[in-house]
């Protein structure tokens, strides 16, 4: 008998073609995940990704509430249109710290994993209180009440070490600290040396353009305009091609 009849003899019997390939797709199994839980580490190291500022968690935390990743994602695939429109394709590296992440699977507006730097904070403001007065054909909410809504640091703190009990190498500094970065940032008149220190690139000015007023429009705005900006793409290598 050769082994192409014996091979019938599985094709006929339905529990035995059952056991093989249980046992087959084990080993396959095995050989792909088993690997995973004696590597450190499945996340390239990517110089310049920082855990998020205060203000920027808050702004990211108004992002989730009001549902932007329900039209928005955060998540630019390897493929060369992708790459033209929006930039660099996403690294995991960038939303290490993301918890939960954003990148989405819906895009009824624009990726907007890039979009910090791309428009100045009046455009932001303007766009999100009535997006048709800046794009006229644009479908998407206005949210103007965020300029109304004044914050105040809050919890923030904690807000940190829930973040740092999942793995978001939040210092010390940073926790005790968290009220006054929070409020440093969107404080024209404050002194950002500090908050620059614990996070590198963050921008602190006043980002809705009322000074007086700590607004969830300063928050969110400072998450957006973060977005993307924390890699120097000009002088960043792939880990395979690097030598
Ligand atoms: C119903 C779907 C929808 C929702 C919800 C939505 N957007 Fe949009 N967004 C769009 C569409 C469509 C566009 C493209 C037209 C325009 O610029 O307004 C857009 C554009 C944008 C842009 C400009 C992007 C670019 O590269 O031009 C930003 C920034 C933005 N949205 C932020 C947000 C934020 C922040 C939220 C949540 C507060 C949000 N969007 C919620 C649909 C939506």
């Amino acid at each position: 008998m050769s082994i192409l009849n014996r091979h019938g003899t599985i094709e006929r019997n339905i529990t035995l073609l059952a056991v093989l390939t249980l046992i087959v797709v084990s080993i396959g199994g095995l050989v792909q995940i088993a690997p995973l839980f004696w590597i450190e580490n499945t996340i390239e190291k990517v110089n310049g990704v920082r855990p998020y500022t205060p203000l920027e968690l808050v702004g990211r935390n108004i992002y989730i509430r009001e549902g932007c990743y329900n039209c928005h994602s955060q998540m630019i695939r390897p493929f060369r249109d992708e790459a033209e429109r929006f930039g660099h394709y996403s690294l995991a590296a960038e939303s290490m710290y993301d918890h939960p992440f954003q990148w989405g699977s819906k895009r009824t507006g624009p990726d907007l994993a890039r979009v910090g730097g791309r428009y100045s904070d009046e455009w932001h403001v303007t766009h999100l209180t009535d997006p048709r007065a800046v794009v006229p054909e644009s479908i998407m909410p206005g949210y103007a009440f965020l300029a109304r809504k004044e914050l105040t640091p809050g919890d923030i703190a904690a807000h940190l070490k829930a973040n740092r009990a999942v793995g978001v190498p939040y210092s010390d500094e940073m926790i005790s600290k968290a009220a006054a970065d929070f409020r440093t940032q969107a404080d024209p008149d404050a002194d950002p040396t500090d908050l620059q220190r614990r996070y590198p690139k963050a921008q602190a000015r006043d980002f809705d353009g009322d000074p007086a007023k700590l607004t969830e429009m300063d928050a969110l705005i400072a998450y957006l305009q973060m977005l993307g900006t924390l890699v120097d793409f000009n002088s960043y290598v792939p880990e395979d091609n690097r030598r």
